[in-house]
């Protein structure tokens, strides 16, 4: 049956394809998604601290660990936010930022970070606004499907995303591709793995050189929480510190959480 919110979103949903005839390209119609997402969040606090405050978690330069006796990260956070530590980059931009609780959560665990955001959905921009109103960050609403080179982006060291690109149906290259040209140095991933083939989307972006980077090295990260590998790290130079993916199964293949 769904609830409320749900229905509603269907309900928008299916008049907008009425009045312009064509059915949302994506996995939902962003202009509606606030609503069904607030209660996504909902559902993820039930077992998931989602918001962290000062003292919450602690980064050893290698392990992001629980302090206080408060419900863990959900492992897909956990493992974002570990990896962007270990990286260290100064800049950092999100893509597909939604409420911007990874924001928050990124400049509560390192103030330094100078922080970017974007998201298509004037709703979600809102409600990111709403729900962090003093976040120091850059926020701006920004369709990465866009064609690469014809919309603005901040120039980061890294870029992530976290549940976005497998949502997105029309034209996700494009949006691979406006990334990576954002970020000089690192792209995180965290994706249902199984929706695209991110591995092949991103050598074939590289090779086509719609990527403008001159090396590509692909790795991945296991969760330390879960023990399966759930990041993908792309990077400009090597990164020893991480497997290399050497064959997309490795991510495709494991049960993620996503
Ligand atoms: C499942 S939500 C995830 C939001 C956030 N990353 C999180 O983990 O809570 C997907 C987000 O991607 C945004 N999005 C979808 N297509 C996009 C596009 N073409 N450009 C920018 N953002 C997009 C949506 O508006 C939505 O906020």
């Amino acid at each position: 049956m769904g609830t409320a919110a749900d229905r509603l979103y269907h309900i928008r949903k299916f008049f907008k394809m009425l009045r312009t005839g064509r059915k949302a390209p994506d996995d939902y119609d962003w202009q509606f998604y606030s609503d069904i997402y607030r209660e996504g969040l909902d559902g993820i606090a039930r077992d998931h601290t989602l918001i962290l405050r000062e003292g919450d978690y602690a980064f050893d330069g290698e392990h992001l660990s629980l302090q206080r006796d408060i419900k863990p990260l959900h492992p897909n956070y956990h493992i974002t936010y570990e990896t962007l530590l270990q990286l260290s980059p100064e800049s950092i931009l999100e893509g597909g930022c939604g409420g911007g609780d990874h924001l928050h959560n990124l400049h509560v665990l390192n103030p330094r970070f100078r922080l970017h955001g974007v998201d298509v959905s004037d709703g979600q921009v809102a409600l990111l606004r709403k729900r962090h109103p003093d976040l120091p960050a850059w926020v701006e609403p920004r369709d990465l499907t866009a064609e690469p080179g014809s919309i603005e982006l901040p120039r980061v060291e890294a870029a992530f995303t976290q549940a976005v690109i497998m949502h997105i149906r029309e034209n996700h290259r494009n949006a691979l591709a406006n990334l990576f040209s954002a970020a000089t140095r690192w792209f995180v991933l965290v994706e249902n793995w199984k929706r695209h083939d991110f591995l092949a989307d991103i050598r074939y972006l590289h090779r086509e050189g719609r990527i403008p980077w001159k090396e590509l090295h692909v790795q991945y990260r296991e969760s330390s929480l879960l023990k399966i590998p759930l990041a993908m790290v792309v990077s400009a130079e090597p990164l020893p510190r991480y497997p290399v993916l050497t064959d997309y199964r490795i991510l495709r293949d494991v049960i993620a959480g996503i």
